[in-house]
């Protein structure tokens, strides 16, 4: 079902612009990690690539509309540096949408009464504070020299929730069952 609100449809087409960089953009620099030998942060990479997609898929599924062109304006972060640096672009990528885009599209949605965009919106903001602390922690490891320490990274393929070592009962976020977490 497509959106009635101009703003919320704007804000669902530059989220999901932003969130497709991401995407890529993590699998790049999970190449480059495992090059430089961080297998575990590509992994990281990997994992966090594959939830920023689902976030994609789930803005573009509540766009709906019909089929058509449009120009996109999306922040994204650019540059191939090393993992210590392309970690502190994915800290400062992850943090510009926790405490500066999703707040202001989540409560657009809100006040335009389009649910469907708040619960995507909702999702993405809650997987990308994650995606900080995540990032964080790889860069933490990366800084004197070591790989991150994890037994698997698991996401939520419904709202990209992300976690550690186990998939929880059932996700915090959206509630989906342990059984449906992909491990990385
Ligand atoms: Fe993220
Ligand atoms: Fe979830």
């Amino acid at each position: 079902m497509a959106v009635n609100n101009a703003m919320t449809a704007d804000f669902l087409r530059s989220a999901y612009g932003g969130e497709s960089m991401a995407h890529m953009r993590y699998l790049f620099w999970a190449d480059l990690a495992r090059k430089e030998g961080f297998p575990n942060i590509a992994k990281l990479f990997e994992a966090i690539s594959h939830a920023e997609r689902v976030h994609a898929s789930n803005h573009f599924r509540e766009l709906g509309g019909p089929t058509g062109d449009a120009t996109v304006a999306a922040g994204g972060v650019f540059g191939v540096g090393k993992t210590v640096d392309n970690l502190q672009g994915a800290i400062d990528g992850e943090l510009h949408e926790v405490k500066q885009m999703y707040p202001v599209y989540l409560n657009a949605a809100k006040y335009q009464s389009e649910p469907g965009a708040e619960r995507s919106f909702h999702f993405a903001l809650e997987a990308e504070k994650i995606h900080a602390v995540l990032f964080q922690q790889a860069q933490d490891a990366a800084r004197s020299g070591k790989d991150l320490a994890l037994a698997g990274v698991y996401i939520c393929p419904v709202c990209g929730h992300t976690i550690l070592d186990a998939a929880p009962d059932k996700c915090p976020v959206c509630g989906a069952a342990k059984a449906a977490y992909l491990k990385f």
